[in-house]
């Protein structure tokens, strides 16, 4: 099977990037604080390996909260519970490989240093970089977009310093007030890309085969989906739907992967849209619909930034495209839709249709079977596509309903501590 290199940090730029996109107020946060952390660890003069695990883990600290809320909540003061987005953040990753000692940063980021005691939390050694993390997430939740930045930077120095040792780790409030005097800094953290400003040696062994590339895709789903009960198993039943009609239709077993990896991201774009339009019940106004067609256009936007997706990010944007040209937002019509984005938008469609939510049951395969063909007629879906799904309808809705039953057992675990924790 050929294989594909895609640079781990520009993956983690897409999630991240995305959910920063939600609200000008977080105005690029984890790529600033990935950048100032980098810094940080740099002036420490830290190995290659500990500096990317720290870059890693501040591009994707806050993931684990899922809100736009709680996401400005944290951005305006540091959180009471010092650890739920974090222990959030850090069970999403833990499994994965090339994250794990990343990982483990997340989870600790707001741990205070309080005298000493904050190298333990709950007994456990905490890795020291998360003190780094920590300092830098403060230092940048204090910049204001807008404002002139070095006649920000003597109140941020103040405030730093006056949680020496309490809050902040005392030597890195020391390296802090050294870095704070090099202007470029501060300019780069109010850059629009301050992530890009970094390049260094480490860069090149942070590559994803496809295998691990399928699995960050999947937990890329799985924020994506999270964040609302209904939507919590959308994304999965897209990826095998659509993997198993393009394996029927002869796709290679690289290219099945891949649009198994472009089922899970099709919605990353969702990232950057308000959750209360997701999740209204009844109609949306004209203005929230609007709102709700930039999600492919946004998808589009971060996966075009990594190199080495071109397949992924085509099939995967494209899919509220119609074959007569009528679909958004780029009104491809069937010319430009490649076969892959065809069975995306059809996967799409039929999870949908198909898929139980909370104020809804799944339609049944005679009213599914009509919606389909009734769409292809139509110029909306491909009929050769929606010909294939419909001959092989049972066995596809089986391996559908079983990768969303899977997503529901992992979207309750995933919350089950923090529930239990609540009552
Ligand atoms: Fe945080
Ligand atoms: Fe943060
Ligand atoms: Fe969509």
């Amino acid at each position: 099977m050929g294989t594909i290199r895609v640079k781990l940090h520009e993956l983690l730029n897409c999630l991240s990037g995305a959910q920063d996109l939600a609200d000008p107020r977080l105005s690029n946060h984890h790529q600033q604080v990935a950048y100032l952390s980098y810094r940080f660890a740099e002036h420490l003069g830290l190995k290659n390996g500990e500096k990317n695990d720290i870059f890693s883990a501040a591009l994707i600290h806050d993931v684990g909260a899922l809100s736009k809320k709680e996401r400005l909540e944290l951005i305006e003061d540091e959180p009471v519970d010092v650890n739920s987005h974090g222990f959030r953040g850090a069970k999403l990753f833990k499994d994965f490989k090339p994250l794990k000692k990343a990982s483990e940063i997340v989870r600790y980021h707001h741990v205070p240093w309080n005298g000493g005691e904050g190298q333990l939390f709950g007994g456990e050694l905490v890795p020291f970089s998360i003190h780094i993390v920590h300092i830098a997430d403060r230092v940048c939740a204090q910049i204001r977009p807008k404002r002139d930045i070095l006649s920000q930077v003597s109140s941020i120095v103040g405030s730093i310093e006056q949680r020496n040792g309490t809050v902040f780790e005392p030597s890195l409030v020391e390296a802090f007030k050294e870095l704070a005097k090099k202007e470029f800094i501060w300019f780069d953290l109010q850059s629009p890309l301050p992530m890009r400003r970094v390049e260094f040696e480490g860069n090149r062994m942070l590559h994803l085969g496809i295998s691990d590339l399928l699995e960050f895709a999947h937990i890329i789903s799985q924020i994506i989906d999270f964040r609302s009960g209904f939507t919590a198993r959308h994304s999965a039943g897209v990826a095998k739907t659509a993997a198993e009609v393009a394996r029927l239709m002869r796709f290679s077993k690289k290219d099945v992967k891949l649009i198994e990896i472009a089922g899970y991201l099709h919605d990353l774009g969702k990232l950057a849209i308000d959750n209360g339009i997701r999740e209204k019940k009844g109609s949306l106004t004209e203005s929230e619909f609007n709102e709700i067609k930039r999600h492919p256009y946004y998808t589009h936007v971060f996966l075009s930034a990594v190199k080495g997706l071109k397949k992924i990010d085509k099939w995967a944007s494209f899919h509220h495209e119609k074959m007569n040209g009528d679909g958004y937002p780029f009104s491809a019509g069937g010319r430009d839709l490649p076969l892959g984005s065809r069975i995306v938008a059809v996967a799409d469609v039929f999870t949908a249709l198909t898929e139980m939510r909370p104020y809804s049951e799944g339609m049944d395969k005679e009213n599914a079977v009509r919606a389909l063909r009734e769409m292809a007629a139509s110029g909306a879906l491909d009929a050769a596509v929606v010909d294939v799904l419909i001959k092989n309808i049972d066995h596809i809705n089986e391996i559908r309903f079983a990768s969303q039953q899977e997503a529901v057992i992992r979207y309750r675990e995933f919350f089950k501590e923090e529930a239990q924790a609540a009552d």
